[in-house]
């Protein structure tokens, strides 16, 4: 989705914003801008495009000089991706200039009155509705104007504004789209996410809802929606700016892919104190967990497949029934909520609009909720009762799969421990478990080690047109994750089914060459599956089957075999999916697409 940065200080401002936007193009992007006041006027420069354009524009910021600015990378929304709708938008006089990240909702009445009053439009986006509005109310007062246009707008908005008049600051205003601020040694800066200001600062202050922050050279203020000032704390932030680079792997989905092992590890090893797992954050007493009637799991894209997969683990593990919603689904049907049901929103980037308004939803009628996040300080883990942190570092490909994997662990390490407390497994038993999860790191690492393999096979489907993911059970959930990589990253036309399903209309797609995907790993299924598997063959499929050591057997029955070391049943899905991301990523780089930035895609969906 969109991206903000706003930098105030000694140095040039233009290079600053260039560089912090480009630290967020993995956020997704179809045009970019900048505005830089050079001592007289703002000037603006936009650019429909990838951000090299508008580098190269400018020159590398070299043609806008300045030390105050303000700069965006918008992901279209109202109105198409064109040079008049991106970001900056300035009111008539070009005094004042606005970015802006999420949505006015009441954007066409605002900007009706507005041409009632006389102004006029030069794009076809909300935003610039804030841009005259700010223009009506501005009396000299920056933060009088911005608080009426604060109560005047409904939606969601970061905002980051510069006045020419007022040339010392640079304004940053929050309401439900993520926005910080970074302290730095030679200057100040707004972001609307960390990436962009960790190579000047790792202070950064964590803007909440209806609080704006007013930066100059050398000082942050903060003031509430009426204007009045507020203290703030600042974080310090841990990980490395490293974590954000390519550090020479050819994409960023390849090096997360690689990342996998390690982000297992670092997700479970805080959680495992002597055969023991120990999830202090969460501050759940055993009472509370023996009283959890339900399980409710709200998220969307691949959180969603790991809550497909972890009602499985619930259920199976710890009896406790599970029901898996879409965030966009859940929030507008009335959902029906036991008082004791736990709900469990699951979120990456911790933004993502629709499990940010289910997780609100869930709280207003009154339900525990539990965050399984990513991003440190995002809203979901900001706003949510309890937050298990999955500890993936930052991810930066739009098609998760570090994440998704530390995800699976989350969900793993909560039904070992909700299985034990509520008495469904033995202390055995959950030695047994914590076991197998000690070692899937090495068994994904070796699995990754196979990769040109998966490679050569990649390259055959290129041209594929229509592929079919298949499998029952925990399988399911896997066929699903895999499906969406293909689909997301190679854009080539891909479905997932329960093995079963498939003979009830789809079946009709399959003809001569179609590639099947069956993933087989659950062994009480292993035969029921093997029996879809001939049924698409029989008809043409070609067949990779991913499955666990030993069954060979299946090679009578498949074309091509991947075969996965032995884990326990409920934790297949953490090695099954590396093949399948690894046929993905092949795929696309094979086919020449954006792997990293796949078209229409954003990484942090911030709008409904
Ligand atoms: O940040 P979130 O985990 O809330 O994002 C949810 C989905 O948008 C995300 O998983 C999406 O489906 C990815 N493109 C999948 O690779």
């Amino acid at each position: 989705m969109c991206g903000i940065v706003g930098y105030i200080g000694k140095a040039q401002a233009a290079p600053i914003l260039l560089d912090g936007l480009s630290k967020l193009e993995y956020r997704g992007y179809d045009s970019a801008g900048i505005a830089v006041y050079d001592g007289e006027h703002i000037v603006g420069k936009k650019a429909m495009g990838r951000l090299k354009v508008l580098s190269e524009m400018t020159h590398d910021g070299e043609t806008m000089p300045g030390t105050v600015g303000i700069g965006h990378t918008r992901w279209a929304t109202h109105g198409a991706p064109t040079d008049e709708n991106a970001h900056p938008h300035f009111n008539e006089s070009e005094t004042i200039a606005v970015v802006h990240n999420g949505i006015i909702e009441n954007y066409l009445k605002l900007k009706k009155k507005l041409i009632d009053k006389g102004y006029s439009f030069q794009s076809e986006t909300d935003t610039e509705v804030v841009a005259h509005l700010l223009d009506y109310y501005y009396k000299g007062n920056p933060l009088e104007a911005i608080t009426k246009v604060m109560h005047r707008v409904d939606g969601s908005y970061a905002l980051g504004i510069i006045f020419a008049d007022q040339p010392g600051y640079v304004y940053a205003v929050r309401k439900d789209s993520p926005l910080i601020v970074g302290k730095g040694k030679d200057g100040n800066l707004i972001a609307s996410d960390v990436p962009a200001v960790l190579k000047y600062t790792r202070d950064v202050c964590f803007i909440e809802n209806e609080e704006i922050a007013r930066l100059s050279e050398d000082a942050i203020e903060f003031f509430n929606v009426d204007g009045e000032p507020i203290e703030k704390t600042y974080k310090t932030i841990e990980w490395d700016v490293n974590a954000a680079e390519k550090g020479g792997y050819e994409h960023f989905m390849l090096k997360e892919m690689y990342e996998q092992p390690k982000t297992v590890r670092d997700t479970l090893s805080p959680r495992l104190k002597d055969n023991d797992i120990v999830i202090e954050e969460l501050g759940m007493t055993d009472e509370e967990i023996r009283e959890i009637s339900r399980i409710r799991i709200v998220a969307c894209g691949s959180a969603y497949h790991t809550g497909v997969t972890a009602k499985y683990v619930y259920e199976g593990m710890a009896r406790i029934p599970v029901e898996v919603d879409l965030a966009s689904e859940f929030r507008y049907r009335n959902p029906i909520l036991d008082e004791k049901e736990l709900v469990i929103i699951i979120s990456q980037s911790g933004e993502t609009a629709d499990s940010l308004a289910a997780l609100r939803e869930a709280k207003e009628r009154g339900n525990t909720t539990m965050g399984i996040v990513n991003v440190v300080g995002s809203s979901i883990a900001r706003e949510a009762d309890k937050v298990f942190y999955t500890w993936a570092g930052p991810e930066i490909a739009v098609a998760t799969t570090k994440a998704y994997s530390a995800q699976l662990i989350a969900h793993y390490l909560l039904a070992i421990k909700f299985a034990r407390v509520r008495g469904t497994i033995t202390e055995q038993e959950m030695a047994d478990y914590i076991t197998d999860l000690k070692r899937l790191p090495d068994q994904i690492e070796l699995l990754l080690g196979n990769k040109e393999r998966i490679q050569r096979f990649a390259n055959r489907y290129v041209t594929a047109k229509d592929v079919f993911f298949i499998g029952r059970g925990i399988d399911y959930a896997i066929s699903l994750e895999g499906s969406l990589k293909l689909k997301e990253i190679s854009y080539i036309h891909s479905e997932a089914y329960a093995a079963g399903e498939l003979k009830h209309g789809t079946i009709s797609l399959i003809e001569e060459g179609t590639l099947v995907s069956a993933v087989v790993t659950q062994e009480d299924l292993y035969k029921k599956t093997v029996s879809n598997i001939v049924e698409v063959r029989t008809r043409g499929a070609f067949v990779m089957a991913v499955t666990n050591e030993g069954n060979t057997e299946i090679e009578k029955a498949a074309d091509y075999v991947v075969y996965i070391p032995k884990t326990n049943k409920y934790f297949t899905n953490s090695l099954a999916i590396i093949p399948l991301q690894l046929f993905s990523y092949y795929v696309s780089v094979g086919k020449g697409c954006d792997v990293d930035k796949p078209r229409n895609l954003a990484k942090s969906v911030t709008v409904e």
